[in-house]
């Protein structure tokens, strides 16, 4: 059965590349600040079917990427389910994450799990695109894509 495992420094060049891959760079935009790959903690799913990846400052988590490349077999709540107990046994209060206002999946996907509306960032992804110009003008569902929406779990 596959299982969730946590990022060491040897999986760093697949780290980068995934992202790469799946976010169009090394490099993740949100809310005027740049994540590197190689400063995140993470969780992967089997042989990378699913990569969570997340930073924890004081009592705060922040969770930076969450992918599934096989949609709809458990893989996203498995991946949530690890940081919010990683989070939890760092005695941090809440878990953030951003998403974007064409995401309507991840919107529903992060409601059902418990997480709420927390504030709106108008325009952060048309910020975003300056510094990283493979974030496309038009996202999932045909939808423009300019804003983030934060979410958030206290714990
Ligand atoms: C959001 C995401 C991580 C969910 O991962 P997942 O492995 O499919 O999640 P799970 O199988 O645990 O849960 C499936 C849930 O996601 C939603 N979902 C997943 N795939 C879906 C699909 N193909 N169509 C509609 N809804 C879908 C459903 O709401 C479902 O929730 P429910 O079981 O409560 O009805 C995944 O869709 C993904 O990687 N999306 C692309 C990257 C992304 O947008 N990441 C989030 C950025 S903030």
């Amino acid at each position: 059965m596959d299982s969730v495992r946590c990022l060491t420094p040897a999986d760093l060049p697949r780290l980068r590349n995934f992202w790469i891959e799946q976010w169009g760079g090394e490099l993740m935009y949100m809310h005027g600040d740049v994540v590197r790959y190689d400063e995140v903690e993470g969780f992967v799913y089997g042989d990378w079917a699913g990569l969570i990846t997340f930073q924890m400052r004081g009592d705060e988590c922040e969770i930076t990427s969450l992918d599934s490349l096989q949609e709809g077999n458990g893989i996203g709540t498995k991946l949530i389910d690890e940081v919010l107990r990683a989070a939890r046994a760092k005695k941090c209060r809440r878990v953030t994450l951003v998403t974007t206002n064409d995401n309507l999946r991840a919107l529903g996907f992060y409601q059902k799990r418990g997480f709420r509306l927390a504030a709106l960032h108008c325009g952060a992804v048309d910020d975003s695109r300056k510094h990283k110009p493979s974030i496309p003008l038009t996202g999932q569902n045909n939808i423009p894509l300019h804003d983030e929406i934060e979410l958030e779990i206290l714990i």
